[in-house]
């Protein structure tokens, strides 16, 4: 497909200023939380993305009137006349996103029963549904898994129930929230993910009215109601957005500001990038501090000139190295001196990017072996989910082809950062997660065209 390339004149130094907003992996969750209410919610900074559309049209396929507000980034959600959607219409969203997943529980709640397309997202591994359906069916829900997705019913409705995950899961942990807030009596969740975004998931559900507890030790005990209501919430910011575009600037030697970016959510992210050797200076209470109206802060990403220094990190679950974050990071590390190792914890097949940044020059070997930290779960069991990045490596232009989100948003880098004319095809896989991101390239300086 012609159209779906953008052609990268690489070797200039990213410059300037750029914006991120609400978290994709939270103003996702946010809509289909907006589901349980009994009056509309609104959601402000909402990013334009793929994500973004695709919940829309699910949550307005069972009803839910989905309307832009007055402020630019303003969603109304309005679930007053939920209804249910046929099974052909749903499966248009099959294999669009991970998202309907979590519309089990709400729809449970809401209309008894549910149907949930096969499943979407990016290939990153066999990304089971276990935990999900586990935990479905011991708040009493009956699950019936067909060819063509998955319907559930709760004959005897739905209860609060102790569970334990066998991972720390984002997504297990959001449908045990969206599920327990209206299952009748207390669920205690152990082993529970507690990533930012979860965080604000909570808060969220909290201010529709439910009664939710944070333990220390990962669990979670939530006491259900009967009814709740919408809400109004501004999302934490796309953290991992920010970090995308701090590699990019250690990677082509630049400096970008992303306005949006908050220190908070992203401490162990800016440890990592200082031991690089990058530079940072964190803005993100310029309001509050000088009280700027209409300004914004955010964090500030450079590269000092010299020398970038290799490391040896793995990706692990909230408050560790996420592993959304690896893929842009690993090509800043091709320009570290020295070796670095990078070893997945979170998924099994995160890695097969590096190929591509082979073939441009990179020197990076996977293993099968857990290199440079503790044993994880897929250690001796043939997945290559180790890195060793040999740097400082001169990227050369190549002609490449995006395999996911976060791995395309690798190789666009990569590409900004090599001499030469590159063509990255499948471009458009990245707009289910960067908004806007041609016109950031653009404010940055960066020489891209479609063809
Ligand atoms: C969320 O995916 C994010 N997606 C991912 O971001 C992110 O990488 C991931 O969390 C980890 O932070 C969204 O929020 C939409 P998990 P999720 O359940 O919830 C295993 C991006 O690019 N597992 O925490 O699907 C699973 O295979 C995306 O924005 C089971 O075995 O991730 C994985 O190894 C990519 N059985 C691990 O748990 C299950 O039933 C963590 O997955 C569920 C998960």
């Amino acid at each position: 497909m012609t159209d779906d390339v953008l052609i990268v004149h690489g070797g200039t130094p990213l410059q300037g200023q750029i914006r991120v907003r609400g978290a994709k992996n939270l103003v996702s969750k946010a809509m289909v939380a907006a589901l349980l209410g009994e009056s509309p919610s609104r959601l402000y900074d909402v990013p334009r993305i793929r994500d973004v559309e695709v919940v829309s049209g699910l949550l307005e396929l069972h009803g839910v009137k989905v309307t832009a507000g007055a402020e630019d980034g303003e969603l109304v959600m309005d679930p007053t006349n939920v209804e249910s959607a046929s099974t052909d219409e749903i499966n248009v969203h099959a294999g669009s996103s991970r998202i309907p997943i979590l519309l089990c529980g709400p729809l449970l709640h809401r209309l008894g029963h549910a149907f949930i397309p096969d499943l979407g997202g990016c290939h990153i591994g066999p990304r089971p549904i276990d935990f999900h359906i586990q935990s479905l069916r011991e708040f009493g829900a009956v699950v019936d898994k067909t060819p063509e997705g998955m319907h559930l019913s709760a004959p005897n409705g739905l209860h609060g129930a102790k569970l334990e995950l066998p991972y720390p899961s984002v997504g297990a942990t959001e449908q045990v929230l969206l599920t327990a807030v209206r299952a009748e009596g207390v669920t205690e969740l152990r082993n529970a993910a507690i990533e930012p975004e979860i965080m604000d998931l909570i808060c969220i559900l909290q201010k529709m009215g439910a009664i939710i507890t944070v333990h220390t030790d990962r669990v979670i005990e939530i006491q259900g109601v009967p009814r709740l209501y919408g809400y109004e919430h501004k999302p934490i910011p796309d953290r991992i957005e920010a970090a995308s575009w701090a590699a990019a600037a250690l990677a082509t030697r630049g400096e970008i500001e992303v306005l949006g970016a908050r220190q908070a959510d992203m401490m162990t992210f800016l440890n990592v990038f200082r031991s690089i050797g990058g530079e940072l200076k964190i803005t993100d209470d310029r309001v509050a501090r000088d009280g700027i109206t209409g300004a914004q802060g955010g964090i500030k990403f450079w590269h000092p000139g010299g020398e970038l220094k290799a490391v040896a990190l793995e990706t692990d679950v909230h408050p560790g190295f996420m592993t959304d974050w690896q893929q842009p990071l690993v090509v800043a590390l091709t320009q570290a001196h020295g070796i670095s190792i990078m070893h997945e914890t979170v998924y099994e097949q995160r890695l097969g990017y590096t190929e591509a940044l082979n073939t441009m020059g990179a020197t990076i070997q996977v293993y099968r072996d857990c290199l440079g930290g503790t044993p994880c779960r897929f250690g001796r069991r043939n997945f290559m989910h180790s890195a060793v990045i040999a740097g400082p490596s001169k990227l050369h232009a190549a002609d490449l082809r995006i395999p996911d989100l976060r791995a395309g948003f690798a190789h666009l880098i990569a590409a900004l950062a090599a001499e030469g004319t590159s063509r990255v095809y499948g471009v458009d896989l990245i707009k289910r997660g960067y908004e806007d991101f041609e016109a950031k390239l653009a404010a940055l300086g960066a020489h891209v065209e479609r063809p």
